[in-house]
């Protein structure tokens, strides 16, 4: 989601280019030339990159989709177009580019600039805790800061060792939850969403990494549909977009599903129904973890009394509180 979504640098750490930056506006053209106009006959790796990202610069892309500036962007998608992996990449920078594979970059490159789609939307992949998945257009773009909880395996919040049973609300392409289940390879854990479009994302998840033992992929309205389960911990990157923030997005979060932003009026419609119901699913000394986003502040104005535990994260992003079932509990 916006500006606290930007820490998606999951991916970017894996697309590293010293590229010169390409400061310099390219041949001119006129509104109707292809945005790729005047791309290098024959370029290497890093020069169709430099010059991927000196396009985007001058389109005025958004970036906060998997990676943060536009020569990430660039890269992942001519290393994609090139099938290049992120960990050659010193090793892949100064090859030049076949003429298939510099095609194939370019026709990913213009349909970023004209089309607006986030890149991830191109090359149906992106990273989330070090694991790739499957994405399209029925799942939000993965960049949730709470990856970098999963990847601490929710210490020192809880005891690893103890959780047997994890939930994720709002799941998605499934990152968050089955990341969960990768990190903690005892436990199960369950995927709800309301969106069967977004569950059929999931289940592709949960089959490429080969964890339909441990997950349940269920369709739910918030609670509602989910197992009777006490679950350990509770997680869940709901949508918590409100009606002002969501009409002032930029074009590329409108690739994404509405379903999977908008949160009502104030963007809290669903976190105020987590809130409600998760002491009954949680476990004695069960946590649950939500993200927010910039409705933090609206939602500590709503409830001035609970005593949220705000997150902080070492690659940025925020607005992911924490509560235990006894603070619910006490508060309801
Ligand atoms: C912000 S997206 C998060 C997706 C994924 N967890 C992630 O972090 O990338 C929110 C998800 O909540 C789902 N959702 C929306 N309303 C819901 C509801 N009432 N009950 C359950 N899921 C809901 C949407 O379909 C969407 O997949």
């Amino acid at each position: 989601m916006p500006a606290k979504k930007s820490a998606s640098k999951k991916s970017a750490a894996k697309v590293r280019l010293v590229a010169k930056p390409a400061n310099k506006r390219g041949p001119a053209r006129t509104r109707d030339s292809s945005p790729v106009a005047g791309a290098p006959e024959s370029a290497t790796v890093a020069q169709l990159i430099s010059f991927a990202a000196e396009r985007f610069a001058h389109a005025e892309l958004w970036f906060g989709h998997g990676t943060d500036n536009a020569v990430d962007e660039a890269a992942e998608l001519v290393f994609f177009a090139a099938g290049l992996r992120h960990d050659e990449a010193d090793e892949v920078y100064g090859q030049v580019l076949k003429a298939t594979q510099r095609t194939k970059a370019l026709a990913l490159i213009e349909r970023r600039i004209r089309e607006r789609v986030p890149a991830a939307y191109l090359t149906h992949r992106m990273w989330f805790c070090g694991h790739e998945f499957y994405v399209d257009e029925r799942v939000l773009v993965p960049r949730s800061p709470i990856a970098e909880l999963i990847e601490a395996r929710f210490r020192p919040w809880i005891d690893p060792t103890k959780v047997r049973r994890i939930l994720d609300i709002g799941t998605g392409s499934g990152c968050i939850a089955i990341a969960s289940a990768l990190a903690f390879p005892k436990a199960k854990v369950d995927a709800a969403d309301i969106s069967t479009d977004a569950l059929a994302v999931t289940r592709k998840n949960i089959e490429r990494h080969s964890l339909k033992d441990r997950m349940r992929a269920v369709q739910s309205d918030v609670f509602d549909g989910v197992p009777d389960e006490r679950y350990d911990v509770i997680v869940s990157n709901p949508p918590y977009v409100g009606d002002e923030e969501l009409a002032g997005l930029p074009e590329e979060y409108r690739r994404e599903p509405v379903l999977g932003l908008h949160g009502g009026r104030d963007g809290l419609d669903i976190v105020h129904r987590i809130l409600d119901q998760a002491a009954a699913h949680l476990q004695p000394n069960g946590i649950l973890i939500v993200e927010v986003g910039n409705s933090e502040d609206a939602l500590v104005a709503a409830l001035p009394r609970m005593p949220f535990m705000w997150l902080e994260f070492e690659r940025g992003g925020g607005g992911v509180f924490l509560l235990t079932r006894e603070q619910l509990v006490a508060k309801s």
